[in-house]
This record gives structure tokens, C-alpha cells and sequence, in this order.
């Protein structure tokens, strides 16, 4: 009787883990405006999923975006789905090195819920500006040439819509990658994903160009 109260707590716990909430983030560090996507991953722990575009992206053709992802250190890995989806759509994973000092980014492509491959139809940029890690959380800023455009595996083209809500997907697992300095390394599937809108109107920047030429 006690223990199935239990469970059904537990149940309840886990099921309304992935709350989200959405802010606008003004980056003194980068000087980037991002739409700012907060979700929890376990009680009172959450990683902020960031993401800034420039203000010139057109509708159905591919833009750079800027990714800002800040997760508390006991995050094994975490990565986006910018499908919104698991399936067949780049994904970005981060993660901290094995020295625990630095952040080390991964590119996967899944078929299906299966194991994710490598993946080399996105580009990245790891800045030093804005990649950082201290004794409680680590934070990744990077470049993605291709995040917002792709060919799925029947060839249907899919993109982020620019200045809009796009359904985009987190997952989360406590477990580090084995090989954790290689961006190829296997992974643990996630023990938590969740989904929200991400208001990328929220985070247009005119001045896009100019700010990526100042980080390094
Ligand atoms: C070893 C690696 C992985 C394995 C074995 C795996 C496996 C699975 C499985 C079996 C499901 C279905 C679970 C359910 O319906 O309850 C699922 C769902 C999901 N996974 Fe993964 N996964 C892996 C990596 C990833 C990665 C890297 C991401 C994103 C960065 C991701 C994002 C998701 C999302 C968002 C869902 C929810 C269903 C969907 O939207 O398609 N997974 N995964
Ligand atoms: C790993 O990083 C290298 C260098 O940045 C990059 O060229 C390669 O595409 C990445 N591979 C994956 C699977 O992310
Ligand atoms: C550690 O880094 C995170 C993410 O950048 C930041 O929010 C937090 O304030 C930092 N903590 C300290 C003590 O500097
Ligand atoms: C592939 O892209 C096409 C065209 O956008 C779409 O209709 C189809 O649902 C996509 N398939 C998957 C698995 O996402």
C-alpha cells in the first residue's frame, strides 16, 4: 500500500519533470540577443537551451545560428533535436571533456529510436567566448551551419522557420559518453527528453554578422 503510493509519486515526479519556461537573454559575454529555453530534467535542476538568429534569415533557405546551452555538471550529456523530434533531424549534443575543464560538441543523425550516428551534414564553431566551465555548470557557444536546414532520409527538405515558434526537443542523461574527449564516442540512451516551442522571434539580431566576426 505504502510502496504504490510511492510509485504513483514517483510517477507523478517524473511525468511533470520537463517544465519549461521561456525568457529573452541579452548575452553581456557574446553581446547576443537569444530566445532562452529553460527545462528542467530532474526536480529543481534544469539546462537552458539558447538560440540566436540573424535578422536577414529567409523563410525555407538555411541560416547560421548561434546555440548557447548551460547545463549544471552533473549533465552527462545533453543534446537538441531541432526537428522537435528523435527521428531524422541533426542533433547537437554537448558534454564535458574528461579533464572536466572544457566542453566537447558532437553532431548525430537518428534513423530511428535507436542509437544516433555520426553525423556530418552540420558544421560547427566552438567559441572560447561564451564556453566556459566552473564547479557548477558548464556552458557551450558555438556556430551551427546547418542546423536550421536538412534533407531527411526519404530526401524531404525540413527547416526552422525563422522568427517564429518551432517545435524543438531536449534529452538529457546523467551518464558521460565513455570516451568523453572524442565527439564519436557512444553514448547512454537519455533517461529524460522533452519538447516545447521555441520562440526564435525572440532572439533576432541585426548586428548577427558583425558579433560573429568579434568571437573567437
Ligand atoms: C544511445 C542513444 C539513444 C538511444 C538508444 C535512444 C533511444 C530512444 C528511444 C527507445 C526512444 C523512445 C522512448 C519512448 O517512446 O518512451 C527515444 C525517444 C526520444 N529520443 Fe532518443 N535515443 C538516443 C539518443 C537521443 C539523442 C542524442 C537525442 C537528442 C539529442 C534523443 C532525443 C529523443 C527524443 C526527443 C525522444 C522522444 C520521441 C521523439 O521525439 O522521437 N535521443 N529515444
Ligand atoms: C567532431 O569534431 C570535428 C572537429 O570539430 C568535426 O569536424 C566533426 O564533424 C565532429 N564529428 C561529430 C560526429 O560531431
Ligand atoms: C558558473 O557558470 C554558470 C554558467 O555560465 C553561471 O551561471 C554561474 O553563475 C557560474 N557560477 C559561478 C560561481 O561563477
Ligand atoms: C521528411 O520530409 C518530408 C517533407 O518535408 C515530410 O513530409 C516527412 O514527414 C519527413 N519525414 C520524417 C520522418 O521526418
Amino acid at each position: 500500500m505504502v510502496w504504490n503510493i510511492w510509485i504513483g509519486v514517483v510517477t507523478l515526479m517524473l511525468t511533470h519533470v520537463a517544465t519549461a519556461a521561456a525568457s529573452v537573454f541579452r548575452d553581456p559575454e557574446t553581446g547576443l540577443t537569444f530566445a532562452s529555453e529553460f527545462t528542467n530534467y530532474r526536480i529543481n535542476q534544469g539546462i537552458t537551451y539558447r538560440i540566436a538568429q540573424p535578422s536577414d534569415a529567409v523563410r525555407g533557405s538555411p541560416f547560421d545560428i548561434i546555440v548557447q546551452i548551460v547545463a549544471p555538471i552533473d549533465v552527462g550529456w545533453t543534446g537538441l533535436a531541432f526537428g522537435g523530434t528523435m527521428r531524422e533531424c541533426p542533433l547537437l549534443l554537448v558534454w564535458r571533456n574528461s579533464a572536466g575543464n572544457g566542453v566537447v560538441v558532437s553532431s548525430r543523425w537518428a534513423r530511428g529510436h535507436v542509437t544516433p550516428e555520426s553525423y556530418n551534414g552540420i558544421s560547427f564553431t566552438l567559441y572560447k567566448t561564451g564556453t566556459k566551465v566552473n564547479g557548477t555548470h558548464f556552458q557551450a557557444t558555438l556556430k551551427c551551419t546547418g542546423c536550421s536546414y536538412w534533407t531527411n532520409n526519404s530526401g524531404g527538405t525540413r527547416f526552422l522557420l525563422p522568427g517564429v515558434d518551432n517545435r524543438i526537443a531536449m534529452a538529457y542523461s546523467p551518464t558521460r559518453p565513455s570516451n568523453a574527449n572524442s565527439n564519436t564516442s557512444s553514448i547512454a540512451v537519455h533517461d529524460v527528453h522533452a519538447y516545447w516551442s521555441h520562440q526564435l522571434g525572440q532572439g533576432v539580431n541585426a548586428n548577427f554578422g558583425q558579433v560573429m566576426q568579434t568571437l573567437s
